[in-house]
C-alpha cells in the first residue's frame, strides 16, 4: 500500500547479485509503485536490460542517450520525477563514487541529481566490504543523507562466508516499505466514511433515492487510504469503481447504513458521514409490485434513524465526528445548528445555491465549521482537492490515541 504510485528508480551496478533485482522489480510492480531501472555498463553483463525493461514496464536506460534513437535521457528529469532513488546492488565501486561525487555515466549523474531519498544496498565480498576505504566512503554517505540497506551474512559468491551479500528482495521491498509508512501521518488510525445516497424500497421495483453520486465521500476516503489510515468504506448505491485498498461495506437503505456505521465506529478515530441518507422511509414495503388504480396515491413514510446523531451521542473524546449539512438556505445557522444537535467536531457546509457545489457534480464548494463556531471558506474546488482540504483539517486535530 505504502509504495503504490510512488516512482522509483533503481540503479543496478554490476555485482553478480543484480539478478536479484528481477524478483525485487516484481515485488515493487505488484504492490503498484512505477519503477524506472538505470543500469551501469557494466551490469548490463550480468543481467539483461531487456529482462528489466520487460518486468519493470519501462525502457531500461544506461547510457546518456538511446543508442537506437539519439535521444538524449535527462538525468535532471529522472531524477527530480523519482519519489526514490535506490542503489542495488550497490558496488564498492559505485558507493566510491557515490562518496565522491565522481560522475562518469548516466547512473552517477542521476544520483548527483537527486533531491529525492536516496537508498543503496552494498554487495561485495566480505574483505572489500570491511576494508576500511569502503567503511569510509560508507560513512560519508551517512553524512549525505543516504540511506543504507545492509548487507546480509552468508554465502558468497567467492565462496567464502560472510558479511556483503545483497540484501534478499523481498528485505528491500520491506525496507522501502516501512520507510514510507512511517512517513504517512495517519498511519494505524481507523477512519469510517459514509458515501453516496440509500434507496428506501416502495415495493420490489421502486424505491425513493436522492441524486447523490458518492463522489465526495469518495475521494474523502481515498485522501485517507493515501495519508496512512485504515479505510472502511460504507457506501449506498453508486456507480463508481470500487476504490483499491478500501474496505468497501456496500449498503442499500439508511437501515442497513446505520448499522454498517455502528459496526465499525467503535474502532474508528475519525469517522466522515457524508452519506445522503433519506429522512424518510416508507412504513410498508409492498411484497408486490404495486399496481396502478386511482389517480392520487401517497405512500406514508416514517422517519429513518439519523446515523451521524446516532454517532455523535456515543463519540468518545478520542473520535473526530465530521458530518455533512447541505443547505438551501440559512446555510451557517443551519449548520451551526446541527454540528451542536449531532454533536459534530466539524461540519462541511454545502449550499445549493452555489453553482457547481452539492449532487452529482465533480466539483464542490464548502465552508467547514467547528465547535467554536468558527467558519473556513473554501472556493471553488474538484472533489478530491475538497477532500484534501477537509483532510488537512483533520491532521491538524487527529486525536493521538485510538
Ligand atoms: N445524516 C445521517 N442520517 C440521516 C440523515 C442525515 O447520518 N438519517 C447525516 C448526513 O450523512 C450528513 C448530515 O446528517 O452528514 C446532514 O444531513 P442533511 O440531510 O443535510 O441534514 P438532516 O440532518 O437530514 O437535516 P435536514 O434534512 O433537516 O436539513
Amino acid at each position: 500500500m505504502a509504495l503504490a504510485g510512488k516512482n522509483i528508480v533503481i540503479a543496478v551496478c554490476g555485482s553478480i547479485a543484480a539478478y536479484k533485482i528481477a524478483t525485487l522489480i516484481r515485488l515493487l510492480v505488484k504492490a503498484d509503485a512505477q519503477v524506472k531501472v538505470i543500469m551501469s555498463e557494466d551490469a548490463t553483463a550480468f543481467i539483461t536490460p531487456l529482462t528489466l525493461s520487460t518486468l519493470s514496464k519501462n525502457p531500461v536506460l544506461v547510457d546518456y542517450y538511446q543508442p537506437d534513437t539519439g535521444e538524449w535521457n535527462n538525468h535532471v528529469e529522472i531524477a527530480l520525477n523519482a519519489d526514490y532513488i535506490l542503489v542495488a546492488p550497490a558496488t564498492a565501486n559505485t558507493i566510491a563514487k557515490m562518496a565522491n561525487g565522481l560522475c562518469d555515466n548516466l547512473l552517477m549523474a542521476v544520483y548527483l541529481s537527486a533531491k529525492c531519498p536516496v537508498f543503496f544496498a552494498p554487495a561485495m565480498d566480505l574483505d572489500m566490504w570491511k576494508h576500511p576505504s569502503t567503511q569510509s566512503n560508507i560513512a560519508k554517505l551517512g553524512v549525505y543523507g543516504n540511506i543504507i540497506i545492509p548487507p546480509e551474512k552468508g554465502e558468497l559468491a567467492s565462496g567464502l562466508v560472510g558479511e556483503g551479500r545483497l540484501a534478499e528482495p523481498e528485505e528491500i521491498f520491506h525496507f522501502l516499505e516501512n520507510y514510507s509508512n512511517q512517513k504517512l501521518p495517519l498511519l494505524g488510525k481507523k477512519a469510517l466514511v459514509s458515501a453516496g445516497p440509500t434507496y428506501e424500497a416502495i415495493d420490489p421495483v421502486r424505491f425513493i433515492g436522492n441524486h447523490s453520486s458518492g463522489k465526495m465521500g469518495y475521494a474523502i476516503a481515498q485522501q485517507l487510504k493515501e495519508l496512512g489510515a485504515d479505510v472502511t468504506l460504507v457506501s449506498g448505491p453508486t456507480a463508481l469503481l470500487k476504490p483499491d485498498q478500501i474496505t468497501v461495506v456496500p449498503v442499500t437503505s439508511a437501515a442497513e447504513m446505520l448499522q454498517a456505521c455502528e459496526k465499525y465506529f467503535d474502532h474508528a478515530a475519525i469517522i466522515v458521514m457524508s452519506a445522503a441518507v433519506a429522512d424518510y422511509t416508507p412504513i410498508e414495503v409492498a411484497s408486490q409490485k404495486i399496481k396502478k388504480k386511482e389517480d392520487e396515491f401517497s405512500i406514508a413514510l416514517k422517519k429513518t434513524t439519523d446515523i451521524l446523531a446516532t454517532l455523535g451521542s456515543k463519540k468518545k473524546k478520542e473520535q473526530l465526528l465530521i458530518g455533512f449539512a447541505l443547505e438551501t438556505n440559512n446555510e451557517l445557522e443551519n449548520a451551526k445548528d446541527k454540528l451542536v444537535r449531532k454533536n459534530l467536531d466539524f461540519i462541511v457546509l454545502n449550499s445549493m445555491q452555489d453553482q457547481g457545489a452539492g449532487f452529482a457534480t465533480d466539483t464542490n464548494k464548502v465552508t467547514i465549521i467547528n465547535r467554536s463556531g468558527e467558519s473556513s471558506v473554501f472556493p471553488l474546488k474538484s472533489k478530491e482537492d475538497v477532500a484534501k482540504d477537509i483532510c488537512s483539517i483533520i491532521l491538524q486535530h487527529i486525536p493521538s490515541t485510538i
